[in-house]
């Protein structure tokens, strides 16, 4: 397996969430998956248990229900909310609302490379599905809930930083969660394992991704206590 970028700090800087520079007519070996994922195991894991399960669809009529489910997420928590001026989604995404024209134009291009993907997600070699096999938390805010989430994420991100040295692209697309009993209907999911995230991935049809944009540091690190 061909790996293109070794340097560590470049794979850091350089993992972009891919949309629009995904090659879907190459095939993605899955061994590729495979081998990325075994790499991505080696995460950090709350409570030193493996919660986690990976289902990998590439069956052409799977991945069309499961494209359609992210068309109407689309529809129902971009498109109609920020139509009728839904205060909490206009917050959230709407571009005009970012502090200058820079941040404007960016996200503007977010949004535009978010739907070109929600157009043609059936098109995607491999959908990759990060699940978790513990209970949900009751509360939002506390360990149980950091330990939940943050028993995915890790393996979730390792697994799209081995795809990106090896020149594949990869996007984590948790916005199909909003149908997460669908969605586990068409994945065939068991009792008590639910979707966290879906990660699309495919071969980038070029290699040199920039780093992006970032607030300064000082903005957002801040030693032994908050001050301004
Ligand atoms: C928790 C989380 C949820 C995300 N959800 C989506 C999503 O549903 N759809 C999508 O296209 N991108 C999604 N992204 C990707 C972000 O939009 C992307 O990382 C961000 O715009 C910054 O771009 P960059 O990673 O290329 O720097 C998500 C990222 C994270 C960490």
């Amino acid at each position: 397996m061909t790996k293109h970028i070794s340097d560590i700090d470049e794979v850091l800087t350089t993992t972009r969430a891919v949309r629009r520079h995904m090659d879907f007519d190459r095939l993605v070996e899955p061994e590729v998956i495979e081998e990325c994922l075994r790499l991505a195991q080696q995460a950090t894991m709350g409570s030193n248990q493996e919660d986690w399960q990976f289902v990998a669809v590439t069956e052409p009529t799977r991945k069309e229900a499961i494209a359609a489910l992210y068309r109407d997420v689309w529809l129902e928590t971009v498109e109609k909310p920020l139509k009728a001026q839904r205060p909490d989604t206009v917050a959230r995404l709407d571009p005009g609302l970012r502090s200058d024209p820079a941040q404007q134009a960016r996200q503007q291009r977010v949004l535009a490379s978010v739907k070109y993907l929600v157009d043609r997600l059936q098109r995607v070699p491999v959908l990759v599905f990060a699940c978790s096999a513990k209970p949900v938390p009751k509360t939002a805010l506390g360990d149980r809930a950091s330990g939940y989430y943050g028993s995915i994420f890790p393996i979730a991100w390792s697994f799209q930083l081995a795809l990106r040295s090896r020149g594949l692209g990869s996007v984590m697309a948790t916005a199909i969660v909003f149908h997460a009993e669908k969605l586990g209907e068409i994945l065939q999911l068991p009792e008590g394992t639910h979707p966290i995230t879906m990660i699309p991935v495919a071969y980038t049809d070029k290699l040199d991704f920039k780093p992006a944009y970032r607030r300064p540091l000082e903005e957002i690190l801040r030693w032994e206590k908050w001050e301004d």
